[in-house]
Parts: C-alpha cells; sequence; structure tokens
C-alpha cells in the first residue's frame, strides 16, 4: 500500500482524510491517525468510515477470483458489494480483474459520500453505482432475474449469519458469493454458547479450531442456500489473523441444495490430555461411545476446489498487486489434501507426552515413510492430518 498522502481538512466530508492507493484504486480513507493505535496496527471501527489497510489481503483474494472468473466467463461481469465501507474492494475488482460494473452499498451516510468521492477519483462513474442502504434491502433490490450478480461480498462486522438468506437470492446460477467473518471466537468454538445460538452448531474449542471455523460457516451457508432453493460448492476458504472468509459458488436448484447439505455431519472426536483426536465423521444417529464426543454439524466436504486454486495461483507469474504473502496461503491450502477432517495438534500432543514438539515436516515424512497418510493442515499451524493411530503416532514421536 502506498500511503503518500494529501490530507484534505474535512471540507466535503466533516472529518479529516487522505489519499492512498492500495493495487490500483486511489482511494479517500479517513486520516489514518484517527485509529492508529501502533504503528501496524488500527482500530478501523473507530473511523467515521471503515478501511483496514491490513486487509488488503482479504481483498487481495477476491480480486484473485474475480480474475479467474473474468479469465474463463467472456461476457460482462458485475459484482456486489453490499458493506462497502469506502469502496475500495469494488474499485479493486473493476480495475485489476477488468470487471464492466460494480453496486456498491453501505448503510453509512459518510461511508456513501465517500464511496461517492472515490467512484470520481477513479473515473468510474460510468461502472460503478453507490447505494445507502442496509444491505438484507441491497440483496432483495437485485434478487430477480437480469439485477443478480456475477459475484457478491459481504462483509459485516462480526457474524454474516443475518444477511446469508438473502444473499443467495442475489447471485446468477454458477456465480460466486464470498463470506467474510470476524466472530472467530464463535466459529472457533471458544464462546460455545454463542456457536449455538448464532450457527447452530455445537463447537468447542480444539488444537484445530480455526479449521472448525471454516466448517462452521459453510454449514450455515449451505443451510442458508438450501432454504432458497440453492446449493453450494466451496471454491477457496481461508482463515488468517481475526477472520475467516470463504468464497463458494453458487447453484440454483433442489438437486444442488440436497448436494450440499448432505454434506453437513458430525465429527467424532477423542479427548486424550490437553488434544482432542478427530475419529472420522459421521451422521448424528451414528451417535458415538462413552469416551467420545461429537462436534458439529459441520461442512464436512471440501473445502476449496484444486482446480480454482491452481488458476489462482497462476497469477503469481502475472503483473500483480496481491501479496507474496497471500499466494504462499493458497499454497499450503493446496498442499493440504483434506482426505480427513481434523488434525492432530502436535505442540499439544507433544506437552502431553512431555516430549519436545516435534518438526511438522520431519514428522510427516517419518509417517508417509511408514505407509501412512499424512500432510500439514492448511488452516491450523501445528496441526497435521493423518491416518496413523495416536499410538503410532506416539511410538513415532517418542523415537525421534
Ligand atoms: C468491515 S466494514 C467493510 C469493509 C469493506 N468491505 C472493505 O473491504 O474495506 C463493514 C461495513 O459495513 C457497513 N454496515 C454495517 N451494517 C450494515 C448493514 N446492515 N447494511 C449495510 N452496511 C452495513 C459499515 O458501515 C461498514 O462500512
Amino acid at each position: 500500500m502506498d500511503t503518500e498522502s494529501v490530507e484534505k481538512q474535512g471540507d466535503e466530508t466533516g472529518f479529516e482524510t487522505m489519499r492512498l492507493r492500495e493495487g490500483r484504486a486511489e482511494i479517500i480513507v479517513p486520516k489514518l491517525d484517527y485509529y492508529r493505535v501502533s504503528p501496524n496496527e488500527y482500530v478501523p471501527s473507530k473511523a467515521p468510515v471503515f478501511y483496514n489497510p491490513l486487509m488488503k489481503e482479504n481483498r487481495d483474494f477476491t480480486v484473485m477470483v474475480a480474475n479467474v472468473i473474468k479469465k474463463e466467463s467472456g461476457r460482462s461481469l458485475c459484482f456486489g458489494d453490499s458493506m462497502a465501507g469506502v469502496g475500495v474492494r469494488s474499485i479493486r475488482v473493476l480495475t485489476e480483474a477488468g470487471w464492466d460494473e460494480a453496486y456498491v452499498n453501505d448503510n453509512s451516510q459518510r461511508a456513501f459520500s465517500i464511496i461517492v468521492m472515490n467512484i470520481k477519483l477513479n473515473r468510474l462513474e460510468d461502472r460503478m453505482h453507490a447505494s445507502k442502504m442496509d444491505a438484507n434491502i441491497f440483496h432483495v433490490t437485485h434478487s430477480l432475474r437480469g439485477s443478480r450478480f456475477d459475484m457478491l461480498d459481504i462483509d459485516p462486522f462480526g457474524t454474516p449469519i443475518r444477511f446469508l438468506d438473502t444473499c443467495f437470492q442475489a447471485v446468477k446460477h454458477g456465480g460466486v458469493l464470498s463470506v467474510t467473518a470476524t466472530d472467530t471466537a464463535n466459529l472457533f468454538g471458544v464462546h460455545k454458547r454463542a456457536a449455538r445460538m448464532l450457527y447452530g452448531v455445537n463447537v468447542f474449542k480444539t488444537g484445530f479450531m480455526r479449521e472448525i471455523g471454516v466448517r462452521v460457516l459453510l454449514k450455515a451457508l449451505a443451510d442458508a442456500a438450501a432454504r432458497n432453493e440453492r446449493g453450494i460448492e466451496p471454491i477457496v476458504s481461508i482463515t488468517r489473523r481475526h477472520y475467516v472468509k470463504v468464497f463458494v459458488r453458487v447453484l440454483k436448484g433442489r438437486k444442488h441444495a440436497f448436494k450440499s447439505v448432505s454434506q453437513i455431519r458430525f465429527l467424532k472426536v477423542r479427548r486424550f490430555e490437553k488434544i482432542y483426536v478427530p475419529l472420522g465423521v459421521v451422521e448424528v444417529e451414528e451417535g458415538c461411545e462413552k469416551d467420545s464426543l461429537l462436534l458439529g454439524p459441520l461442512y464436512s466436504g471440501q473445502t476449496y476446489s484444486r482446480e480454482w486454486l491452481e488458476e489462482m495461483l497462476l497469477q503469481k507469474a502475472e503483473k500483480t498487486f496481491v501479496d507474496r504473502d497471500v499466494f504462499r496461503t493458497l499454497e499450503t491450502l493446496v498442499s493440504d489434501d483434506q482426505k480427513i477432517v481434523g488434525g492432530i495438534d502436535l505442540t499439544g500432543l507433544a506437552s502431553s507426552l512431555h516430549v519436545n514438539p516435534p518438526g511438522r515436516n520431519l514428522i510427516i515424512e517419518r509417517l508417509v515413510k511408514e505407509g501412512f497418510a499424512a500432510c500439514r493442515s492448511g488452516f491450523d499451524n501445528n496441526c497435521i492430518r493423518t491416518n496413523a493411530s495416536l499410538d503410532e503416532l506416539t511410538r513415532i514421536i517418542r523415537s525421534l
């Protein structure tokens, strides 16, 4: 991000602003000093209009997915941005991914004013249309055939749950919905009661809680899609810092709806000292033995599409404004085959066994050498996926 700024003294907005560049977008944002709490830390919710420079990476993912769609579609493409803040995501989709039109909405008057200024600044008056309304109304306004989006992005404060039903109506058959959730304590099972109330799941904190968070959010999307006679196909699911972000293709019809809700099942786990050991995906009626527990319901299918990830990674060789770190995240995801749901937290296991934590690559190498399946988890840094039993894994760790 180029933060070279031209500061304005609140002449049009009523608060001090500055200009900066993110990717190809030139944007007016509230002066970052309003909400900078340390050199690299911001509390954007304290600003008159939301802009978080650290979430450039989140917008980078959107631009990459938009680029893949653009390459494959060969027709005019329309982006929807329900909670747009200063409108930077849409400007980047138009200018970096070459999309044709964007409808940009926020329910805040101040955000709306800045969006209008940013549209002019980037000379996008003909292609970018601003509105100020509640996101649910924005979605319903775009729910008729002909006015739906090729991609819709929702990026609320906290949980997206109360916007999910309407947003499925605003995406074309085959289009993409991208949803950010920042209520990670709920999704990761730290706040168990809130997880139960908002997402209808019984989850608790495990060593592979980021994966659980992704699967809880995808479960909520599959449920909402099915209520609207749609199915989902996950393209890419990411969890970094304080957020979970998923991109799913939306497919219209009962057949697709049923296919995606059929992936909603439970994960059986057993407690061993400081960790939970995953024991496989089960239907609720299969129940569990006395010494095991059920987590869920969760989306138990693949959380990404390998073809899409590979297409996104091709952009590394092109001229791009996407951070290198974002490509590294995608490479880690691709290396995770997700054949097993849940993972073993190596740090927790080593601590339970009173040994030093083994290197993740070393343990994977040893497991594979002995004929077990093993790979890193693309979500949780300390975790591996393996079909080796806990006894086998313990034996190998002790032998290192
Ligand atoms: C996390 S910020 C969005 C940031 C933006 N998408 C970006 O990439 O910079 C959330 C935004 O949602 C807006 N918002 C909150 N509740 C809303 C609602 N019910 N309808 C529409 N916008 C809403 C807020 O004003 C705020 O600008």
